[in-house]
């Protein structure tokens, strides 16, 4: 284990998020719904809490609250390591790694093939199945299946298309250095055929990495199906470091046309600020989506931490949570097509300790500690309207006048989460930080729905139009919540907290 890793207690483990007992994890992987439970692989290093020995851990939740860690599910060994992928349901047995009568669970994973392997320093896609429900694997004889001689081909995520096109398996992956996804398609899992690309697009700051491409209804019509196409970053995120961008447009069972493409090719650093991304803050990455969830939800979940620091967060014994799950609808915003993102709805059925309301009220210039709600788990929602003030909001996990600031400034029209008196920060250079998101009132208004945890802040603001997700690390007795306004007054509309731990 590091120097970093010193921290006694695990004040830091969180009561909301899934983290593993006490190893490393990266990216999820594989997310899927079967026979009742959701199951969440994830990148795991099972040896130690920094990255390394990549392998596919293993958690289980009936309700996305609770999390139950398994044995791991597919190991590393001498030729591989086991880099992120997906994992189908292949219910007509398309593979043959089942019978017709139980069909198998089929792992799509990347191998990266360790020196003096049969393939060393390639990177190709495998495969994996699982005969009793996800929880013990059987690696493929004849893998790799799919290989393009690349040593940057990566984070296969297969879906089932059934369209005007025919009914097949189709694979997005990436070919990272190069900012393509390419899309293969097949009938058996093994076979797989080129049927397109897409990019260099929007923003190319960094390596593209773990794609996702699924269909939404288009403000709930069922009539007007619309297809995202995720795709995570590493660097060149809005606000430094790894982070998501999507696009949307359509998918015709070959080629994914995007409608919200801003620029093509080479990314101008300066329009980031024009792209879609599925957050804003510095901590939510590799973010993908189960399959096979009921009634056509889609539920996503992102490694919340960052490849600038990620190996270093002062957490022991194990390193790094995963976000919480959130439902993703797709919905027209001024005339575009854009995302709305809410914390899954399951996380209202946890029983708050405390629950706290204030009414309207005006919020003079200074800092307001709220007498009442304290903890370090909590769920703020909060609307404010702006008032002459510079910059006005909440003042969360906070200890005197020192804590993590979520702002808005509404004459530069930005949402900002500051982090630099959060706590823990000197652990790293990069860490304390600023973020800034761009941000209009709706209705006059400013809505904010915020989880505050043991080490982390998931804003999601504006009815789920923007979201921004930060680790944090405070002092345990850092349970203040404040209010607070800036060179003016503004106007609280309405505040509750639930409290639970
Ligand atoms: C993204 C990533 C993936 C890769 C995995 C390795 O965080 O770099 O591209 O498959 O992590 O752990």
């Amino acid at each position: 284990m590091t120097a970093a890793t010193a921290t006694t207690a695990d004040t830091f483990r969180p009561a909301l998020h899934y983290a593993a007992r006490n190893t490393w994890l990266n990216d999820p992987n594989g997310l899927i719904f079967h026979d009742g439970l959701y199951h969440l692989y994830y990148q795991n290093n099972p040896l130690d809490n920094v990255w390394g020995n990549m392998s596919w851990g293993h958690a289980t939740s009936p309700d996305l609250t609770t999390w139950t860690e398994h044995a791991v599910a597919i190991s590393c060994d001498e030729e591989e390591d086991i880099f992120s992928g997906s994992i189908v349901f292949d219910q007509d047995n398309t593979s043959g790694f089942g019978t017709g009568a139980a069909p198998p669970l089929v792992a799509v994973y990347t191998s990266a093939f360790k020196p003096g392997s049969a393939h060393e320093g390639l990177q190709a896609q495998s495969l994996a199945f699982s005969r009793d429900g996800g929880y013990t694997w059987t690696k493929h004889t004849a893998n790799p299946v799919l290989s393009r001689g690349s040593a940057e081909f990566r984070d296969p995520k297969v879906i089932r298309y059934d369209g005007g096109a025919g009914s097949y398996w189709v694979m997005v992956a990436v070919e990272a250095t190069d900012f393509q996804v390419v899309l293969y398609k097949s009938h058996d899992l093994k076979s797989w055929e080129l049927l397109s690309t897409f990019g260099p697009a929007n923003a190319t700051g960094g390596v593209w990495e773990c794609p996702d491409l699924f269909p939404l209804p288009v403000d709930g019509d069922p009539q007007n199906l619309q297809w995202v196409l995720t795709v995570n970053l590493n660097p060149g995120g809005p606000n430094g470091g790894s982070a998501g961008q999507y696009f949307v447009g359509d998918f015709d069972g070959t080629t994914f046309t995007s409608a919200t493409t801003v620029t093509e090719g080479l990314q101008d650093p300066d329009r980031l600020g024009e792209y879609q991304w599925l957050d804003w803050g510095r901590d939510y990455y590799a973010a993908v989506s189960f399959s096979n969830v009921p009634h056509g939800r889609r539920l996503m979940i992102g490694w919340m931490n960052n490849w600038q620091y990620g190996n270093e967060i002062p957490t022991a014994p194990w390193r790094s949570p995963m976000s919480l799950v959130r439902e993703v609808t797709l919905a027209t915003v001024d005339g575009n097509r854009r995302l709305l993102q809410h914390p899954a709805e399951e996380m209202t059925a946890l029983p708050p300790k405390t629950e706290f309301e204030s009414r309207a009220r005006e919020l003079p210039e200074g800092q307001h500690l709220i007498e009442g709600p304290q903890g370090r788990v909590q769920r703020i929602d909060a609307w404010f309207t702006a008032g002459t003030a510079e910059e006005f909001g909440l003042i969360v996990r906070g200890n005197g006048t020192k804590g993590t600031r979520i702002g808005i400034r509404p004459g530069a029209g930005q949402l900002i989460l500051d982090r630099r008196e959060s706590g823990l920060t000197d652990f790293h250079d990069s860490f304390a930080s600023v973020e800034c998101a761009p941000i209009l009132p709706v209705d006059g208004m400013y809505q904010l729905t915020v989880y505050v945890d043991s080490c982390s802040v998931e804003v999601f603001a504006q009815h789920g139009r923007l979201t921004l997700t930060d680790l944090i690390f405070p002092d345990e007795s850092s349970t203040e919540l404040s209010l607070y306004a800036n060179g003016g007054p503004a106007t609280l509309n309405s505040l509750s907290v639930a409290t639970y731990g």
